[in-house]
């Protein structure tokens, strides 16, 4: 999909929910449009802020000091109103008046949604930047902000095993990650969870009661388990376990700790690449796709493509996740 027009505006929008990385995509973003002789607009609050017109112009120097830092400097906002094309048309008038030529997404599922729905619309060039703590984006390994998310929870985990060793306790922790198991695998794998509890496989709280019953016949005195916000809830599964087993068991939820915080290096190297690599595409006259890390390497993949299609998740992570913790 070649688009003819000479690209010279672009504006950079980081929908939806934060993730840690967004403002080292934002400054790849601005940086690389400079240098390529591009003038940029920072769209504030999302989509929101492009409905009212919150436009400001970014320099060079507006994206210093921000690389290590969590959040987004232009701030974002849930915007459900946006599903409703009058709203979205006030949108449209907003990309006319400042004369734009092209936009870089920066968000998760909702924000690829939108910016299909905008490009079959009125044929808008965007790139779409995969940026969401959940990891559940078809066409990339990793969306900036999961391995930063996930480091947080390991870290969260290991001051808990403390406690919970000392107390010979169980804990079912709760992490994010909406309807998918992304984080809550990856977590359970490398902070050595007994159960890893996910949407993605039905689960068996006897089995997971017997599992711990057994570590503690061998000696074990705490059992981490790990349970993804979509697949339960926490003090009904803390509560079923500690009927089963008579083990003490609390619950942590980690909750929105794990949106924040300075980005990982993992974090910022994709946030480096896929922000300099949107703005080279809009460049080449590029549209309606999604970039990301495939194996290390910077892939395109259409936007539809990436909404048409489900993210797998790593069956093998989870049996050695299984195997190593029992
Ligand atoms: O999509 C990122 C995420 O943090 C999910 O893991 C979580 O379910 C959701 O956003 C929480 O959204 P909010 O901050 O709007 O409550």
């Amino acid at each position: 999909m070649v688009y003819k027009k000479k690209i010279k505006t672009i504006a950079v929008v980081t929908p939806g929910g934060d993730a840690p990385g967004m403002n080292t995509a934002i400054r790849a973003v601005v940086r690389t449009a400079i240098f390529n002789g591009m003038k940029v607009y920072g769209i504030e609050k999302g989509w929101q802020g492009l409905i009212e017109g919150k436009i400001r112009d970014l320099e060079l120097q507006s994206v210093g000091g921000i690389i290590n830092r969590g959040g987004t400097m232009l701030h974002t906002h849930r915007c459900p109103e946006f599903r409703q094309k009058t709203v979205r048309n006030k949108a449209y008038e907003k990309l006319r008046a400042y004369n734009l030529d092209g936009m870089v997404v920066i968000g998760g599922d909702g924000s690829l949604g939108a910016s299909n729905v905008i490009i079959k619309e009125i044929d808008f060039p965007i790139i779409n930047i995969p940026a969401s703590i959940d990891n559940d984006i078809y066409g990339t390994d990793y969306s900036i902000g999961f391995d930063t998310a996930v480091n947080t929870a390991v870290e969260a985990i290991d001051k808990i095993r403390d406690t919970a060793t000392s107390h010979e306790r169980v804990f079912v922790i709760e992490v994010m990650g909406r309807n998918n198991g992304f984080i809550a695998l990856d977590v359970g794998l490398v902070a050595g969870a007994e159960a890893i509890i996910i949407p993605e496989v039905p689960f068996n709280i006897d089995a997971i009661s017997q599992k711990l019953r057994y570590g503690q016949q061998r000696g074990k005195s705490s059992f981490i388990v790990v349970l993804a916000e979509g697949a339960g809830h926490a003090h009904d599964i803390a509560k079923q376990l500690q009927k089963r087993t008579n083990l003490d068991v609390r619950v942590s939820i980690i909750g929105h700790i794990q949106r924040g915080g300075s980005p990982s290096a993992l974090s910022r190297e994709a946030a480096c690449k896929l922000g300099a690599r949107a703005v080279m595409l809009l460049k080449e006259g590029k549209k309606g796709l999604m970039v990301g890390l495939i194996s290390d390497k910077v892939i395109e993949t259409p936007i539809e493509e990436v909404l048409r299609r489900k993210k797998p998740l790593d069956m093998a992570a989870y049996k050695l996740a299984n195997m190593l913790a029992s």
